[in-house]
C-alpha cells in the first residue's frame, strides 16, 4: 500500500465474524489505518477487545450504546473512510441498507457514506437464496455498492450452499482493488458515450420484439469510467437498473431512437463502447391497434434496423470505437469481419452459449480483439471487472497508459 489507507470495517452478527480479525489483521500488515465499528450481535461473537487490539484503535460498538472513549460520530466516520467493508454482511444488513434503515452506528455511518462501500455477506445458504435478500443484493448493486460473493461449501449451520464468508484474503485484495480504482484517474475529462440494455420493436402497442439484455455490460462500463474520472454519457434501452450517479443518462427504446441518441452527440464524444444489444430487423409496420387473434398464422415483415455502429465508423474520425459482439459460432471470425466491416478499434465477443457469460448476470467471459487482430482472452469474471479491463485498453489506446 503506497500510502496509508483509512479502512472502516464493519463487523455484524454472523458466526463468520471471528474471520474478521483475520481480514482486520491483513489491513494492518499491509500499513493500513483501520477503525472497526461492530453492531451489538457482532460482539457477541467476538469481543470487541480483539478487535482493538488488532486496529490499535478504539471499536465502535453501536452509536446508540455506552458513550465509547473516542467519542467519533457516525459523520466523521463515514468522511474519514475511504473505504466500509462489511465483513461478515448478514441478511439483516443488507435488508436494512437496501431499506434506508440506519437505526445503529454502521448502518447510519454507510448511509452517511461518499466513499465505496463493500459487503461481503455470509448466512445460510436458504438465507443467501431467499428472493428478499436476493432483490436487496440487486437494488445495492444497482446503487453502486459492491458485493464480493460468498463460497459455496459446508456452512456452519451443516447446510451446503453458497454463504460461506469469502476468503479474508480475497476481500483484503477486492478492498486494495477497490481503492486503486477510485485512484485511477487515468480518463480525466475522456467523453465516453456507453450504450447499454437491449432495444424494443414495436409490432402493435403492446407487443415488440426484444431480447435479453439486462443492461449490466453497459452500465459497468459506465460507472468504471465515471470512477476513473470521465466525462460518461449512457444511452441506454429499457433495464431496470438505476443509472450511476454522476452519468448524463438518455433513456431510449427503438433502434431507431438509440440511432438519433448516438448520432446527436457522436461529434461529442472522444470514444464510443457499444454495448447495447440493438435489435438487427424491426417490424417494417408497426399497427396502430392491437392485432387481433387469428385462426390462421401472422407473417410478420422485417427490414433491417439502422446499424449505429456501421454509421459511427464511417464518421470515425479519431475517435475510438467499441464494439461488442454476441456470438454463438465461430466467435473470433465473427468478430473480426463485425470489426473490419464497423471500422473499430476494439472488439469485446462473448460466446453467449457459455454458461455464465453474456446476458442477464452479474458475470462475463470474453475475448478482446484489436485492430492489429491480437486476441486477448479474458476468462469468466464479474462484468465490473471486465469493464475495468476494457477501460484499461482505451487509456492504452488513448495514451493514458501503456498498452498490455
Ligand atoms: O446487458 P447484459 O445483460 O449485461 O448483456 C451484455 C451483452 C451480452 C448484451 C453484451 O456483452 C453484448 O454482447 N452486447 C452486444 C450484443 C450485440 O448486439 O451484438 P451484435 O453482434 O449483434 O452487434 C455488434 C455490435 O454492433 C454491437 O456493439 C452492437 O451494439 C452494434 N449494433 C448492432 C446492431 C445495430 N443495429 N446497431 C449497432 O450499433
Amino acid at each position: 500500500m503506497p500510502e496509508e489507507k483509512r479502512i472502516g470495517l464493519g463487523v455484524t452478527g454472523g458466526i463468520a465474524a471471528y474471520k474478521a480479525v483475520d481480514i482486520c489483521s491483513r489491513l494492518k500488515k499491509l500499513g493500513a489505518d483501520v477503525q472497526v465499528a461492530m453492531t451489538s450481535n457482532a460482539a457477541r461473537f467476538v469481543s470487541p477487545l480483539t478487535f482493538r487490539g488488532m486496529s490499535g484503535n478504539p471499536v465502535i460498538v453501536n452509536a446508540f450504546g455506552e458513550p465509547a472513549r473516542w467519542n467519533i460520530e457516525h459523520v466523521e466516520f463515514a468522511r474519514w473512510a475511504q473505504i466500509i467493508a462489511v465483513a461478515p454482511a448478514t441478511a439483516n444488513v443488507i435488508g436494512k441498507v437496501a431499506s434506508g434503515i440506519a437505526d445503529d452506528f454502521l448502518t447510519t455511518a454507510i448511509m452517511a457514506a461518499r466513499c465505496r462501500v463493500l459487503f461481503a455477506p455470509a448466512m445460510n445458504a436458504a438465507m443467501y437464496e431467499n428472493p428478499i435478500v436476493r432483490a436487496n443484493v440487486v437494488k445495492l448493486r444497482s446503487l453502486g455498492y459492491e458485493f464480493i460473493e460468498p463460497a459455496e461449501g459446508r456452512l456452519a449451520c451443516g447446510e451446503e450452499g453458497p454463504g460461506r464468508l469469502a476468503e479474508p484474503e480475497a476481500i483484503v485484495e477486492r478492498i486494495l482493488e477497490i481503492l486503486s480504482a477510485g485512484e485511477a484517474k487515468d480518463l480525466l475529462g475522456v467523453k465516453i458515450m456507453v450504450t447499454a440494455g437491449p432495444t424494443r420493436e414495436f409490432i402493435d402497442p403492446v407487443r415488440f420484439i426484444s431480447n435479453p439484455s439486462s443492461g449490466k455490460m453497459g452500465f459497468a462500463v459506465a460507472r468504471e469510467a465515471m470512477l476513473r474520472g470521465a466525462d460518461v454519457l449512457l444511452v441506454s434501452g429499457p433495464v431496470s437498473l438505476e443509472p450511476p450517479p454522476g452519468v448524463r443518462f438518455v433513456p431510449v427504446t427503438t433502434a431507431g431512437d438509440m440511432y438519433d441518441a448516438v448520432i446527436a452527440d457522436l461529434d461529442w464524444c472522444d470514444v464510443l463502447v457499444k454495448s447495447a444489444a440493438v435489435s438487427d430487423y424491426v417490424p417494417e409496420s408497426v399497427s396502430s391497434s392491437k392485432l387481433k387473434k387469428g385462426a390462421t398464422a401472422l407473417d410478420l415483415h422485417l427490414v433491417p434496423s439502422p446499424d449505429i455502429l456501421l454509421e459511427a465508423g464511417r464518421r470515425k474520425g479519431r475517435r475510438i470505437l467499441v464494439g461488442f459482439a454476441a456470438e454463438t459460432d465461430d466467435i473470433v471470425e465473427n468478430a473480426r469481419a463485425k470489426m473490419r466491416r464497423k471500422n473499430l478499434d476494439l472488439i469485446v465477443v462473448n460466446d453467449v452459449k457459455q454458461e455464465g457469460a453474456g446476458f442477464g448476470g452479474d458475470t462475463n467471459a470474453a475475448k478482446i480483439i484489436d485492430a492489429g487482430g491480437t486476441v486477448v482472452d479474458v476468462p469468466m469474471t464479474s462484468k465490473r471487472d471486465l469493464a475495468g479491463i476494457i477501460l484499461d485498453r482505451i487509456a492504452g489506446l488513448l495514451g493514458r497508459r501503456p498498452e498490455r
